[in-house]
């Protein structure tokens, strides 16, 4: 059954899932299992759930909790592109989309393609960037 509410349990549900399956990505996946290594159980990871949790709590419903620079890590993880972003915004699509109904879920996709944009612009990446070194 869709979640009908964005709460501290159906956000906790859907960020271990979405995981478990983009690790599993040929082209996304070695980016986490590089930075965080592929035992979804380690302490790594176990930190991660936490810190993506609250983040997507305060996106979604202004909880306060998550009190980091989304940007930063991405800076430091291997080198990114548009193909590997698009990827990630596809598939969070569809996985948000399998967990929420289609309101909340098309929301929290809204708001993950702000962020990959900003990302995306902060990292140089993207068609106005291609001609430059
Ligand atoms: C190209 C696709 C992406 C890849 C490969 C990627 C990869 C990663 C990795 C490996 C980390 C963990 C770094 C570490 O703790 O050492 C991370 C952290 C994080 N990512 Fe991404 N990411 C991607 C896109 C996104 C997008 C689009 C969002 C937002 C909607 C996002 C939100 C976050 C947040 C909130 C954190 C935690 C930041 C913190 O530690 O406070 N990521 N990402």
């Amino acid at each position: 059954m869709l979640a009908t509410e964005v709460d501290r349990g159906s956000v906790e549900k859907m960020v271990r899932s979405f995981y478990e399956m983009l690790i599993k990505d040929d082209l996304v996946g070695p980016f986490f299992i590089k930075a965080l290594g592929d035992d979804l159980k380690n302490d790594k990871w176990y930190e991660h759930f936490h810190t993506l949790d609250k983040f997507w709590l305060m996106m979604m419903t202004g909880e306060k909790g998550y009190m980091g620079d989304p940007f930063l890590p991405h800076v430091f993880i291997g080198k990114l592109t548009e193909e590997t972003f698009e990827r990630w915004l596809e598939l969070f699509n569809k996985h948000v989309h399998e967990h929420f109904i289609p309101e909340i879920a098309d929301k929290f996709y809204r708001k993950s393609e702000i962020l990959a944009k900003q990302f995306m612009e902060n990292l140089e990446i993207g068609e106005e960037f291609e001609d430059e070194d």
